[in-house]
């Protein structure tokens, strides 16, 4: 690291401003970093491999114990240099290497190198869409890639996009931080087409959702989604005033995909009941936990027949429809009025990219908000309809990546991802230790090590051998993770009628996890047990 000479005292003065705003304040800084920079540029995987991760047994509170100042100090305390090296050689050690091949535990993987040029640039220019006066060519560049997105979702015709590719009144989507958010866009949308304005009551978003509900003699107001959901739902109808229990649960079937026909009881219920209205369905097309796609077809039939919103959480499985051989697997979705797609999953963005898509151009209208100084009625102003107020240029790192790959690029991770998924449940299911829990549809599955022993089926209370399958799960969970070669990760499944399960959850998104790694992944697994668990446990 660069020592600072104790002597020479750091100022806050107009000189080391102006030069910030220019370039690196010395020779030195130069140095630093060019050198961190030109790894990361031209090398990003390498310097990776070097420089973050590396495990050393450090226990989270003893980093913490590093990070315990408040104070904002009145001088410079450190240049340029100091920092950089501080980050590269302090902080990134004790990161987690999230792009190594042995990492498979995550929605969150390997990227492009290039991801972080483009970033760089976007960082540069720094441009605010929230308004044309900020951002001039990035707003009608990113309705170009918003476009693209959604065509790629809803497949309308050329008419369509032509019409409305640069029509300042529509909105195809939007861009916002992550898919928690995207979700709460398109169930505010939702809320406030539901709620619209009608006379004595100027719409929820105005009047609020008790005046809103009353006006229509509503009491109930329900979000129906399986019970695999992501939380952010959950979230999104807290934030939105419905509240969490506002979110019904549907069972899933065995394969993890939500039950139509106890939708349908849900449905056809609520629809007797004057005082209930559904205020949308959501299928998740790429579950958290299992990767499954719910049957998008028969829920969109469902919500066609009694007129209900129809969202699906794409957040993961969306860049599917990339791949020829696999975007079957989505049918149904372009049936969806809304539509969540995360960038920095399976787009490979870095963090974070979410953006939110609407079938009917006008859907955004219902959260439209003008300002004296911006977002004025007309305009381009992308801040009109949209969650956030200022955000990132985005859409220059998403459309350029779209242009380097080609569908033909992201197809290929998209297949490596769940034929290597699939080559990993095969190899699981020959294992005798292990037992896969929930096959792969897209690139997620569960498992578990199950050694004979603690199988109920050989004689063991059910109850019990549950119980300490469940304990073993996550100790060798945490044992493999703290040893630091690899990384899977670790979720209990709850599902109506069935106990709660502890599995290990593979995530197949890094196109250099190869079977061969999988396999090693497993064989430490297995080590661990033997070595480390197994002696330990009561003799059966
Ligand atoms: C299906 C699904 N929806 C929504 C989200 C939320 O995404 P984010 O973490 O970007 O907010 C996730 C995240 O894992 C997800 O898997």
């Amino acid at each position: 690291m660069v020592k600072d000479n104790p002597k020479q005292q750091l100022v806050a003065n107009r000189e080391t401003l102006e030069r910030i705003f220019h370039r690196p304040e010395n020779d030195q800084s130069r140095v630093v970093l060019t050198k961190y920079m030109e790894q990361i540029l031209f090398g990003l995987h390498d310097f990776l491999r070097e420089h973050v991760g590396i495990t050393e047994e450090i226990s989270l509170r003893l980093l913490a114990s590093r990070f315990t100042s408040s104070d904002i100090d009145r001088s410079p305390v450190k240049k340029l240099a100091d920092v950089i090296s501080e980050i590269i050689e302090e902080i990134a050690p004790h990161a987690v290497n999230v792009s190594s091949p042995y990492f498979v535990g995550h929605m969150t993987s390997a990227i492009p190198f290039f991801m972080v040029h483009l970033s760089t640039i976007v960082a540069a220019l720094n441009q605010n869409p929230v308004k044309l006066e900020t951002s001039k060519v990035v707003s009608v560049y990113e309705r170009q890639v918003l476009a693209k997105v959604h065509r790629l979702l809803f497949g309308l015709d050329q008419e369509f996009y032509d019409t409305h590719v640069q029509k300042p009144e529509s909105t195809l989507g939007s861009f916002v931080e992550d898919g928690t958010l995207a979700n709460l866009t398109a169930l505010w949308v939702a809320r406030n087409r539901l709620f619209s304005p009608l006379s004595g009551c100027a719409g929820v978003e105005q009047e609020g959702l008790a005046a809103a509900m009353q006006a229509r003699g509503i009491r109930r107001v329900r979000v129906l989604v399986s019970e695999l959901c992501h939380y952010s739902i959950r979230k999104a109808a807290g934030v939105l005033g419905l509240g969490n229990k506002a979110v019904v649960p549907i069972p899933v079937d065995h394969s993890n995909r939500m039950d139509v026909q106890a939708l349908r009881r849900v449905v056809e219920e609520m629809h007797r009941d004057k005082e209930t209205v559904v205020l949308a369905v959501v299928g998740i097309a790429g579950t958290t936990e299992t990767g499954a796609v719910d049957p998008l077809h028969a829920i969109a039939d469902l919500c066609s027949e009694h007129r209900i919103h129809f969202h699906v959480d794409a957040a993961w499985g969306g860049p599917v429809l990339l791949s020829q051989r696999y975007a079957g697997l989505l049918e149904g979705i372009q049936r969806a009025d809304s539509v969540t797609i995360d960038g920095h999953k399976q787009f490979y963005l870095p963090m974070s990219c979410g953006m939110v898509f609407f079938k009917n151009p006008e859907a955004m209208d219902a959260v439209a908000y003008h300002a004296a100084y911006i977002n004025r009625p007309g305009s381009v102003d992308l801040g009109i309809r949209s969650l956030a107020g200022s955000r990132s240029a985005t859409s220059l790192v998403l459309g350029s990546a779209l242009d380097i790959m080609g569908s033909g690029g992201y197809a290929l991770l998209i297949d490596h991802g769940i034929e290597t998924a699939r080559a990993f449940a095969e190899e699981i299911r020959r294992r005798p230790m292990f037992e896969l829990v929930t096959a792969p549809e897209l690139n997620i599955l569960t498992y578990r090590i199950a050694p004979g022993q603690w199988r109920a089926s050989s004689g063991t209370d059910e109850d019990q051998s549950l119980d300490m399958l469940n304990r073993i799960n996550i100790r060798l969970q945490r044992l493999q993770r703290e040893a630091g070669n690899s990384f899977v990760s670790r979720t209990t499944l709850r599902r109506f009628g069935q106990p709660d399960t502890v599995v290990l959850r593979a995530v197949i998104m890094n196109p250099r996890t190869t079977p061969e790694i999988l396999r090693s992944i497993l064989d430490e697994q297995e080590t661990i047990y033997l070595e480390r668990i197994a002696p330990s446990l009561p003799r059966q």
